[in-house]
Formats: C-alpha cells, structure tokens, sequence
C-alpha cells in the first residue's frame, strides 16, 4: 500500500519540491498548507488540504482523514527581518502551531516527524564552522522560535511519545531542474530572486545589507545548498524514521560558504548582466557568517549535497525567467 505522508507547507517552496520527490519514490504526499506563504498551483504531487496549525479541529480532521504515517513539517514564518520586528507572530504561529501539528499527530496514531529547524538556531559563532554540537544561541525570534520547537520535539522523543529526525538548513537556494518548482514570495525578501530581479531591471537595485561585517569583503557569508539536494535528505530522513531508526538532529548544508559579493558575482556570470547594488545597513537579526561543518548526515544518512554553486545558480535562473515564475 502506498504510505500517506502528511506535508505542513506543501504549497510553499521547499514543501512542494519534497512533494514532487516524494510522489516520485512511491509515497503519497497530503499537503496542508494555509496559503500565508504558499502557492495552490505548486500542489500538484498529491490531495490538498487547506488549513491552519493554529486550528487544532482541523488539524484532527486531516489527520483521521488520511492516517499518515509521518509528518514532514516544514510549513513556518521564516523571514529573520520580519521575525526581529514581530517575534509573537513568530512565537505563535511556529511553536504553538507546531505543538497542535504534534499532539494531532499523535491522536491519529502518527508518531514520526522530520522536522524543518534552521541554522538561525546558532546565532553568531566568530565564523567558525557549525556542527550539530555548537552551542545554539539564536539572534533573533525567528531561531528562537525553532529552537524551542526543537526542544519540544526533545522532550516528546524523551517521553517515548515520538520519533523525529531535525533538520538545519543552511540557504536553501536553486530550483527545480524540470522547471516545474521553484522560488517565489509575495514579498520577496530572498537573496537569489531579488538579484535576478535586479539584473532583469524589474526592481532599482538590490541592497547590499551590509558592509561592515568581520567578513573578507565585510559582507555576510551564507552557505547555500541546492532545494533538491536539500529535499533528498528528507527522504533519508523519512526512511530513517519509517525503518524504525532514533530521533536525530542533522545539518543540511554544504560546508562552503560564499559572501552577499561573492552570490552577486554568482548572479552575474549565470545571468550575463550586471546586478545593480545599493550598500545598505544591516538587517536586524542578521548573524555575520552561517557554514555547516557537520558531516553527520553524510556519515550516517549518506547524504551528499552534490549540486555546486553554478548548478544552483543555473536552475535558479532558469526558473526564475520560465513561465511558472510570477514575478
Ligand atoms: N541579503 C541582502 N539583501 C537582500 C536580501 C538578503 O544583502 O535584499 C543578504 C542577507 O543579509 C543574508 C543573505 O543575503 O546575508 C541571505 O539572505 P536571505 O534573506 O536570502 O536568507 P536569510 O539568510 O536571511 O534566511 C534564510 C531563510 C531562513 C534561514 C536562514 C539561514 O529564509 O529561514 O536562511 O541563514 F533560517
């Protein structure tokens, strides 16, 4: 029979690219999604369900409806600007909306979950590489409300209610190679869209957020991992928990980190034009320098995060000008 996998975020840009890759390894991917951030025309790898994690009855609905037998969990604020200027919002929707998404879960007889936790989560650490035993010190509500959610999801597999499988993502970046999938928000805040944007002249410049940072060329460093890269460790994860593996916590990125100048110059070779920049402040929140130094999932999921910087550029850029791209 094929296993029912319910995905949080299924219409957003990383929950609809794990519901392609799902659908395409044999499971059948229900997606719930409130369309805050998501898009109903990215849902087509499986049944919708369009709902609220801050509605319980709903969630419980969902949840007897189709007897899932894990939860990929990615649906969540996560702008790090928006956080620093709102933190309830994010206190809310993502701790309080996942701790309803849990106890549904269980109600239904669902107890395995890989879960979506960010880099944020470490906050600033002198720019040294990041494993999964750095202490986590987020800079702002955005990891703050992941970490708690992390914790949640300790105590739960303590108690012996659940398993999980966490995942740090560093910069998930790049698109769809098929064209189908890519990324998109309404407003954009994202460094790789907002550059495209910029060289095709659909906005002024891209502002540089910014320039005094203890970096080589005082910009922020990032590591950026390809979506479907990223989203191929879920499925190591999935198996993991449906294997009857123990609840784990993994970094996803690719241990090298590239400036704002450096992803701009990126932009420019993949693009052929120039990217117009504007030097700014910097965005609240911001940690200087975010790299993956685990190799854990590596290690013990086999995961390798193959696609290079020029492959996420490409696929990026190939989206961004085809005709699912709404701009
Ligand atoms: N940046 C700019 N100008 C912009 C937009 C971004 O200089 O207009 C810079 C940011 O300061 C940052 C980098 O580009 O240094 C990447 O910024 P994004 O907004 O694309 O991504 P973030 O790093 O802020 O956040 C993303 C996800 C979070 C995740 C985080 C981990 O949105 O969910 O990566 O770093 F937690």
């Amino acid at each position: 029979m094929t296993e029912r996998i319910l995905v949080t975020g299924g219409a957003g840009y990383i929950g609809a690219h794990a519901c392609k890759a799902l659908a395409r390894a044999g499971y059948e991917p229900v997606t719930f999604d409130n369309l805050s951030t998501g898009w109903a025309d990215a849902v087509r790898f499986g049944p919708f369900e369009r709902g609220d994690l801050l509605d319980p009855e709903r969630l419980a609905e969902v949840m007897a409806r189709h007897r899932p037998a894990a939860v990929l969990h990615f649906a969540a604020l996560s702008q790090v600007g928006e956080a620093a200027r709102i933190p309830g919002r994010y206190w809310r929707n993502n701790v309080t909306g996942t701790l309803n998404l849990v106890e549904a879960a269980l109600a239904a007889g669902c107890d395995r979950i890989v879960f979506s936790s960010t880099c944020a989560t470490y906050g600033d650490h002198d720019g040294i590489l990041l494993d999964e035993s750095t202490p986590q010190r987020p800079t702002n509500a955005y990891g703050a409300s992941k970490r708690a959610i992390e914790d949640m999801l300790g105590n739960f597999a303590e108690a012996g209610l659940l398993r999980h499988v966490t995942f740090r993502y560093f910069n998930v970046v790049g698109a769809d190679p098929e064209g189908d999938l890519g990324e998109q928000h309404d407003p954009e805040t994202h460094l790789v869209p907002l550059m495209f944007d910029a060289a095709l002249g659909r906005r002024a410049a891209l502002t540089i957020f910014g320039t005094d940072y203890p970096t080589p060329d005082g910009t922020c460093i990032r590591d950026y991992v390809h979506v479907c890269d990223l989203v191929g460790a879920h499925l190591l994860g999935l198996e993991r928990l449906l294997s009857g593996g123990e609840s784990r916590v993994y970094n996803l990125g690719t241990g090298r980190g590239f400036s704002v100048r450096e992803m701009i110059g990126a932009a420019e070779r993949v693009t052929g034009k120039t990217v117009p920049v504007i030097e700014g402040p910097r965005r609240p929140g911001d940690c200087a320098c975010l790299v993956s130094g685990g190799r854990r999932a590596e290690a013990e999921l086999g995961w390798v995060p193959g696609r290079a910087l020029e492959t996420i550029m490409a696929d990026a850029w190939q989206w961004h000008q085809g005709p699912g791209y709404a701009g």
